[in-house]
């Protein structure tokens, strides 16, 4: 069964109405926000049958534009941190808005996660967002036609195809900042989830989280998921990468890199619930966020206060400051080019 539905969710301050779609197909029910194109719920049958939301958020437009980490929203037009809000592309030096320390985070403070997106239902199945950021928004250059498909399948996986044009050279990374809990939103910590990465190294960070360049091994250190193990068991190593990010903030680096079509990134498995989920994409890396900064004052869905550790962010994309870092992989987009990426998020039950 299929179904497309579409209500009013609530109003801005200026007026705009802001909708909520519902998709539903294999067990999977999706409802998305056009503000921030926003993943509100996402819900799956554990292995008895009882049906939970998997992704924190809240109940109401409000909360999402006043308090909300970026609860499920589609983050543009550059996903984590950029140096000082500063790089340099052909010659020209640019400069974007500061709003993490001294870093410009998620396109800086009027990211696409703040924006109301045009969507229309595509194929049945399937939603397509599409937004324009005109030349010169939160400091980029160029404009930015962006279109975004989410889209179940039959076995009810959810797939994020995001493209992008440009008419002048730019830096683009797209993803998605859903916070998942397997258990469920609200039930506690997910220390418990099993987590697998394909990654055999990731970047570590200096003290604004920004990566220093290195491309460090996990092997021998909490960062090493290569064997699945569960989220919580490194957590409190004293490793001074995870006091440095409260616990995990960092960007994996996946060891099959840009590849065209999604290829096998990470598992987690939830043993009390029996829900697994894979993750699929054409990225070359993952920001691995243990919901550091969850610090107990944000209520869900279910009513029940978020702190940290409540869920895992598993963000496919390039790595963090890749404008002003020649060596990881390339975030620059120039006329005449498509920007294209690819995550798949497949669920079972065990
Ligand atoms: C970042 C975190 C940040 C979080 C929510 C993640 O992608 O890596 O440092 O706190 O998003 O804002």
């Amino acid at each position: 069964m299929s179904t497309t539905r579409r209500e009013v969710f609530g109003r801005l301050a200026d007026g705009t109405d802001v909708h909520r779609w519902t998709l539903e197909r294999g067990g999977t029910l999706l409802r998305v926000l056009d503000y921030g194109g926003i993943v509100q719920t996402l819900e799956r049958p554990d292995r008895t049958g009882h049906v939970a939301n998997l992704s924190l958020g809240f109940p109401d437009l409000v909360s999402y534009t006043t308090a909300s980490p970026y609860f499920g929203a589609l983050i543009g037009r550059y996903g984590n941190r950029i140096a000082e809000g500063r790089f340099t592309l052909d010659g020209t030096t640019y400069h974007l808005p500061v709003n993490d320390g001294p870093n410009s985070l998620h396109g800086g403070e009027d990211g696409f996660d703040k924006r109301v997106w045009d969507v229309r239902p595509n194929g049945g199945h399937g939603l397509t967002l599409a937004l324009t950021s005109p030349h010169g928004d939160q400091g980029y250059p160029g404009r930015l036609d962006v279109e975004v498909d989410y889209t179940l399948g039959e076995d009810g996986s959810l797939r994020i195809d995001y493209r992008a044009v440009t008419d002048a050279p730019t830096v683009v990374n797209l993803t998605s900042h859903i916070y998942f809990n397997l258990a469920g939103e609200g039930s506690g910590g997910v220390g418990d989830h099993r987590l697998g990465l394909a990654a055999a190294h990731y970047t570590p960070v200096d003290e604004h989280l920004i990566p220093t360049g290195e491309i460090a091994p996990v092997a021998g250190t909490p960062f090493d998921f290569r064997r699945a193990k569960p989220v919580g068991r490194d957590l409190r190593d004293g490793h001074p990468q995870l006091l440095r990010a409260q616990g995990y903030d960092h960007n994996m680096l996946l060891d099959k890199g840009v590849t065209e079509e999604p290829e096998h990134a990470a598992t987690l498995y939830d043993p009390g619930s029996g829900r697994l989920m894979t993750v699929a994409t054409t990225e070359p890396a993952l920001q691995l966020y243990s919901g550091n900064f969850l610090d107990g004052t944000l209520t869900g869905g279910s009513g029940r206060a978020y702190r940290q550790t409540d869920a895992l962010c598993l963000e496919t994309q390039h790595c963090p400051d890749s404008p002003n870092r020649p060596s990881f992989p390339s975030t620059v987009l120039r006329p005449g080019e498509t920007y294209r990426s690819s995550t798949v998020y497949a669920f079972a039950v065990r």
